[in-house]
């Protein structure tokens, strides 16, 4: 498997790979793979001629120094578990200076609000990060295609609205959640959870679940409210928020309405991880 430590190198190949007319498609991730990262490059190879992977612990979108110092950094694990979905998957593994230069710092972004929402409220230019690391690693990669798991439902919809501000000639696609068999979402940070801490979290899914039924016949407050009551109830797990939103601006629902689209969304700690989880409601 080829892997690409500078862009440089990387865009001499992607061009003598547009220039035969192949299709381009892009996962970008932090490392530490697991099968939710898999299922994105499963859907990406299924729509294009060779997929991009990139892994890059992005310093500019954690807000956190700790956070970023002991997120997982396993690249030859990463590799041999990418080599087992097949040939045509190439990895960008860029240092911080390849990307940033001497100047590790976001740029400031619009997102037309969406970045106040939810996570833009507790990690404090957490989006001007991510905008940053999403908007170069387009510009380098020039996929045609890019992929991002609901998982971070609110980053995707930034995403689009990244690509559609900016005019990048790159469809956004968005790919389901992928889930233990507990329904815990998958997610890197699961690595770090002691034994019993992972199946207490399925709890997280569960009250997803549960507040779905509710909101058939419960306002959004009511099941906001009931689902704050499960977990000051729960021993290890502590609610950060939990939201109803409306998938268009991310706004909170104050009334339901028939032909909108809702969300709820939810971010708690166990064992000082943070964890997110959201399901659609309708
Ligand atoms: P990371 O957390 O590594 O996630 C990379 C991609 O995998 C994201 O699009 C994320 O939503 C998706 N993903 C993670 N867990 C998933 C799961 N259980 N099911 C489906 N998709 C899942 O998100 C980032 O990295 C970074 O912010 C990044 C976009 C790479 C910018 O640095």
């Amino acid at each position: 498997m080829t892997i690409f430590y500078t862009q440089n190198n990387l865009k001499t190949f992607v061009e003598a790979q547009k220039s035969e007319g192949k299709t381009i498609g892009f996962v970008p991730t932090m490392g530490a793979l697991h099968e939710g990262h898999l299922s994105l490059v499963r859907n990406a190879m299924t729509s294009n001629d060779i997929v991009f992977v990139s892994v890059f612990v992005n310093p500019t979108q954690f807000d956190n120094a700790t956070d970023l110092e002991k997120y997982p950094r396993t690249l030859d694990a990463d590799v041999e578990l990418l080599k087992t979905l097949g040939k045509n998957i190439f990895v960008y593994a860029p240092s911080v200076a390849d990307i940033y230069n001497s100047d590790v710092n976001a740029e400031k972004f619009s997102f037309d609000g969406l970045e106040f929402e939810m996570e833009g409220k507790f990690r404090k230019g957490h989006f001007d990060g991510v905008g940053t690391i999403v908007k170069r690693l387009f510009e380098i990669i020039t996929p045609h295609n890019a992929y991002f798991g609901e998982k971070d439902f609110q980053q995707l919809m930034i995403i689009k609205k990244l690509a559609s501000k900016y005019k990048l000639p790159v469809n956004v696609i968005g790919c389901e959640i992928y889930r233990e068999p507990s329904g815990l979402a998958m997610s890197s940070r699961n690595q770090r959870l002691s034994e019993n801490a992972r199946k207490e979290s399925a709890f997280i899914y569960k009250t997803l679940l549960e507040a779905k039924k509710k909101f058939g016949t419960k306002s959004a407050m009511q099941v906001k409210e009931w689902v704050q009551k499960q977990f000051n109830k729960h021993p290890l797990l502590t609610l950060e928020y939990v939201e109803i939103a409306n998938i268009k601006n991310l706004k909170t629902v104050k009334r339901k309405s028939k032909n909108q689209t809702y969300r709820i969304f939810i971010a708690a700690f166990i064992e000082n991880i943070r964890l997110i989880d959201n399901i659609a409601l309708n």
